[in-house]
C-alpha cells in the first residue's frame, strides 16, 4: 500500500510545517521537505512529487518566484500555497501563476487533507482526459495514413515512438509519397496536437522574401515594410512548423534556422531584440541532401541538427501490396466527396494497378482513382494507364534503396504523363527555366554575374540553378 501514497513536497523555511503534516497525515501521504525555494526546485526534478505545498514568504526566494520557475518544468506538479499571509495580492499572484489552491496558516489538518485530495483528483482526471484525447487523435490519424506493408508499419511504429519527443524530424521520400500527411500526423499525435500546425513551402516563396516570411520584419526594415509583421515562427509558437522542401532553403537563411534550432531564438528582419519561441520543427524534402552538402548548397551542421529522426517514405513501387488498400480508401473518399456510388474495383483492375511503376507515387494513384470515381467506370483506370509501362525498369538510384532520391529534373522526360496539374506546371516551369538560363549563359559567354543580372536573380541563385540543372556539363 505504502508505494501508492502520493508524494508531497513541502517547501517552507520553517521545518516544523513538514513535521506537523507528517505527524497528522502520514497515513495518507508521503511527505518530503525542502527549506528553501532553490532546494525545492531541485527536488522537483529528482523526486517527481505529485503535489507541492508551498510557503510564500521565504528569505532567499519567495514562493511566488518558485511558482513562476515551476512553470518551466516539463511535467509540472500541482501546487497548493500554504501561507500565513492571505492578502488579496498574494492570492491573486498565486492563482495567476497556476497555483491550484491557497490555504492560510495556521491550518487545520483535516482541511489540508481535503484540499490535497481534491487537487490530486482533478489533476488525475485532467491527465486521463489528455491521454484519452491523444489516443483518439492517434487512432484516427493512423487510420488516415493508409498502408499495412512491412515498410509502412515500420514508419508508423517510428512515428508512434518519436511523435511525443521534441526531436526534429526530417521526412524524406519521392514526390507524392505522403510526406505532408506524415508531418501532420506527427503533429496531431504529439502533445502539441491542439496547437497550430504551420506549413511553409520553402520552394514556393521567392528566396528574397523567405526570411521575412519565416522570421517577420520590423516597420521600415525594407521598402514596403509599412508595419511590423510577425513571421511564421512567431505564429507557430507552442505548435509545430513544417518546413516543406527544406532542400530549397537558401544558404544564408540556413544559418539563421540553425540558430533557432539551437537557441529557440531569432531576430526579426530589421530588428534588434531576440524573440523567443517554443516551436517544434518538422522538415521534408525529396532532394538528396547529401549531394546538396557536397555541392556546398546545404550546411552539414544544419543537416545533422534537422536529422535527429529521419522518416523515409518508400516509393509506392516498393510496397505494391498497399495499392489495393489505397485504392479502396480513395474510392470511398471520392464516393463521399462527389456523392457517387462507385463499387470497389475488380481484382483484375487491382492487379493491373499493382504492376504499375507509379512515378508520381500515391498522389498519382489518388488522382487516377478520383477520375475513375467521377466517371463511374473502372475501365477508365486501364485507359488512363495506357502508355504507362507496367514493367518499366525503375531508375536505379543507389539512394532509392533507403527511400532517398534526388530529383534530377532531366529524368522527368522519362516519366509517363502525369495527371497532376501541379506537377505538370512545375515540370514545365523547370524546363522553360533551364532553357532560358542556358540561353542567357551562352549569350554572355558564361559570364555568370552578367547572366544573373539579365535574369534578375541573385548570383547565388544562378550558381544553384546551374548546378541543379547540370548546366556546367553542357558548357
Ligand atoms: N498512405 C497514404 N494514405 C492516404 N493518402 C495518402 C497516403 N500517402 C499519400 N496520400 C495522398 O497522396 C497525396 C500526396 O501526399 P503528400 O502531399 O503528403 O505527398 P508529398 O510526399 O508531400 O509530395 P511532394 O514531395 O510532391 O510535396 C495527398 O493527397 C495525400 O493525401
Ligand atoms: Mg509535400
Amino acid at each position: 500500500m505504502k508505494q501508492n501514497r502520493p508524494k508531497i513536497l513541502v517547501i517552507d523555511d520553517d521545518p516544523k510545517i513538514k513535521w506537523l503534516l507528517s505527524e497528522g497525515l502520514s497515513n495518507s501521504f508521503d511527505f518530503i521537505a525542502a527549506t528553501s525555494g532553490s532546494e525545492g526546485l531541485q527536488m522537483v526534478g529528482i523526486e517527481k512529487p505529485s503535489l507541492i505545498l508551498l510557503d510564500i514568504k521565504m528569505p532567499e526566494m519567495s514562493g511566488i518566484e518558485v511558482l513562476k520557475r515551476l512553470g518551466k518544468v516539463d511535467v509540472r506538479p500541482e501546487v497548493i500555497m500554504l501561507s500565513g499571509h492571505d492578502e488579496t495580492r498574494y492570492v491573486v499572484e498565486s492563482m495567476k501563476n497556476g497555483a491550484a489552491e491557497f490555504i492560510k496558516k495556521p491550518f487545520d489538518l483535516k482541511e489540508v487533507e481535503i484540499h490535497i485530495n481534491s487537487v490530486l483528483e482533478k489533476s488525475n482526471l485532467k491527465r486521463e482526459v489528455t491521454i484519452l484525447k491523444s489516443e483518439l487523435r492517434a487512432k484516427s490519424q493512423y487510420d488516415s495514413f493508409v498502408g499495412d506493408s512491412p515498410k509502412i508499419v515500420q514508419v508508423k511504429n517510428l512515428i508512434e515512438q518519436v511523435a511525443n519527443s521534441e526531436l526534429t524530424v526530417l521526412i524524406r521520400g519521392e514526390s507524392g509519397t505522403g510526406k505532408e500527411i506524415i508531418a501532420r500526423m506527427i503533429h496531431n499525435v504529439s502533445d502539441r496536437g491542439d496547437e497550430s500546425f504551420t506549413k511553409v513551402n520553402c520552394a514556393a516563396i521567392p528566396r528574397d522574401l523567405l526570411e521575412a516570411e519565416l522570421f517577420g520584419y520590423e516597420k521600415g526594415a525594407f521598402t514596403g515594410a509599412h508595419k511590423t509583421k510577425p513571421g511564421r515562427f512567431e505564429v507557430a509558437n507552442k505548435g509545430t512548423i513544417f518546413l516543406d522542401e527544406i532542400g530549397d532553403m537558401p544558404l544564408e537563411l540556413q544559418s539563421k534556422l540553425l540558430q533557432v534550432l539551437e537557441q529557440q531564438e531569432f531576430v526579426r528582419v530589421g530588428g534588434i531584440t531576440n524573440i523567443h519561441v517554443d516551436v517544434r520543427i518538422i522538415c521534408a524534402t525529396n532532394r538528396n541532401l547529401e549531394d546538396a552538402i557536397s555541392q556546398k548548397l546545404f550546411r552539414d551542421d544544419l543537416f545533422y541538427r534537422l536529422n535527429e529522426i529521419t522518416v523515409f517514405l518508400p516509393p509506392l513501387r516498393d510496397r505494391v501490396e498497399d495499392v489495393p488498400l489505397l485504392v479502396n480508401h480513395f474510392v470511398e473518399k471520392y464516393n463521399k466527396l462527389y456523392e457517387r456510388k462507385m463499387a470497389p474495383l475488380s481484382e483484375n483492375v487491382l492487379e493491373k494497378l499493382m504492376s504499375v511503376v507509379w512515378p508520381g507515387n500515391v498522389r498519382q494513384l489518388e488522382n487516377l482513382i478520383k477520375q475513375v470515381v467521377v466517371r463511374g467506370d473502372e475501365s477508365v483506370a486501364i485507359d488512363l494507364l495506357v502508355g504507362q509501362s507496367s514493367s518499366a525498369p525503375v531508375p536505379t538510384d543507389p539512394a532509392a534503396v533507403t527511400g532517398v532520391t534526388g530529383s534530377a529534373p532531366e529524368a522527368i522526360t522519362n516519366e509517363p504523363p502525369s495527371f497532376s496539374l501541379k506537377k505538370l506546371v512545375s515540370e514545365t516551369v523547370s524546363r522553360e527555366e533551364k532553357a532560358l538560363i542556358s540561353k542567357v549563359l551562352n549569350r554572355t559567354n558564361w559570364n555568370r554575374r552578367k547572366a544573373a543580372e539579365i535574369l534578375e536573380i541573385s548570383y547565388r541563385s544562378l550558381l544553384y540553378k546551374i548546378k541543379e540543372y547540370g548546366l556546367n556539363e553542357i558548357k
